[in-house]
């Protein structure tokens, strides 16, 4: 049996954090456990970390998109919304529950986000937002990708479901859009076990979401004047129980939020390591059989990033039986497992993928490979091994 292992995720979760829990639930008198204190005491420290203004807790980052695109049809209608290929599967989910339409444009190799060019000719009148996936830790954000959505007024939201941490210009990610999403799955940058997280500084989406992450119940809004407002327009109704709009419970817990209050404190310093051992990754990559040109400022790595340069299945199917030899786990097709247009349900839908020459290379052609604070080095080495033909 091979002794060497590399999985593909570490759990973040330690022993202080389950002290914490434990601690919590040790009181004399046991606290609600739903959302509550915890929650907003979680929400308010997420917002110093992130620099975000408002912040809702939810129970997973699937729910944090599906909830923001709710809130998006309430706020500006259902329209448009441009997605790329490269995403996890909520991203487009959530654009088609909130009866929204999508428009797929192709990614590029350089920041694994949308290709300008194409997202240009992608818009058009109905176009209500531009949906951004910032990739395996991987900036997606350019000065001209901001420039299109002020100039056009298309709002911007930030899927940062895999990126806590990374930076554009020195600033957060999740700080740029109209509203972003995080992810607390076991093994991201950060965990609650599950949960999920919706920043924003916009105040009426920010009411909005409160309301929807219960049902849509609009007394969960802290805002007094819009509730009122709703309440006129709706005098047959009882004010507790108005329902903006169809939604589900997307909340989370208490317990969900001592693990988050124990784990936010450590998060800088587990991104750090990430940081160090992607950046030798990507160093020690071999440039003449890897895409490489990956730009890596500012990345705050999720896991490490292969593409292959050549279009060929049989060097494709080799080094997936090297890794598979090494003990080294993988999975093809980085984000979501590449083109997500290929998906059964989308059979009918898209069947020409002439226009995106990049998703289709990433979806054959490419892999991750976990990167996890407390990752050796050795370990890394023994995968650059692997990859670069010395294995
Ligand atoms: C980009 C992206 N968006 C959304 C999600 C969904 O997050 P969750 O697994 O917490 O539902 C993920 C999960 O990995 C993701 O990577």
């Amino acid at each position: 049996m091979n002794k060497f292992y590399l999985p593909l995720m570490n759990d973040n979760i330690d022993k202080a954090d389950v002290n914490s829990v434990i601690e919590f639930l040790s009181q004399d008198q046991i606290p609600k456990l739903t959302n509550g204190p915890k929650v907003v005491e979680f929400e308010n420290e997420w917002g110093k970390w992130l620099g975000t203004k408002y912040n809702l807790f939810v129970n997973s980052g699937a729910s944090a998109n599906e909830l923001t695109m709710l809130a998006l049809a309430h706020i500006v209608g259902e329209g448009e919304i441009i997605v790329p290929p490269l995403t996890w599967i909520s991203d487009i989910s959530s654009v088609l529950f909130a009866g929204h339409k999508l428009v797929f444009v192709d990614v590029n190799f350089n920041n694994l986000s949308f290709d300008i060019d194409k997202l240009k000719s992608a818009i058009t009148s109905e176009t209500k937002a531009i949906f951004l996936t910032h990739v395996l830790g991987i900036n997606g954000l350019t000065d001209e990708l901001l420039e299109i959505c002020e100039e056009k007024n298309i709002l911007l939201i930030e899927d940062v479901c895999e990126s806590h941490g990374t930076t554009y210009q020195g600033c957060k990610v999740g700080n740029f859009g109209f509203a972003s999403n995080f992810s607390f799955y076991f093994a991201h940058h950060m965990s609650t076990i599950e949960g999920g997280m919706i920043s924003t500084n916009n105040w009426e989406f920010y009411q909005v979401c409160r309301a929807l992450r219960s049902h849509g119940m609009t007394r969960e809004m802290t805002s007094d004047s819009m509730k009122i407002s709703i309440a006129m327009d709706n005098p047959d109704l009882n004010p507790d129980f108005i329902f903006l709009r169809p939604a589900h419970n997307f909340r989370s817990t208490e317990i969900n939020a001592v693990i988050g209050l124990s784990q936010l404190p450590k998060l800088d310093i587990k991104n750090k390591e990430r940081v160090e051992n992607f950046n030798y990754f990507l160093e020690n990559l071999d440039k003449e059989k890897y895409i490489t040109e990956i730009n890596s400022h500012g990345n705050c790595n999720y896991a490490f990033i292969i593409i292959l340069k050549d279009n060929d299945f049989t060097k494709r199917n080799n080094l997936e039986r090297d890794l598979r030899n090494n003990g080294i786990e993988f999975r093809r097709g980085l984000s979501g497992g590449g083109n997500q247009m290929r998906q059964p349900f989308f059979k009918q839908t898209y069947n020409d993928f002439s226009n995106f020459a990049n998703i289709e290379h990433i979806h054959n052609f490419s892999w991750y490979v976990g990167n996890y604070p407390g990752l050796e080095r050795e370990k890394i080495d023994k995968l650059l091994e692997v990859l670069n033909g010395k294995g």
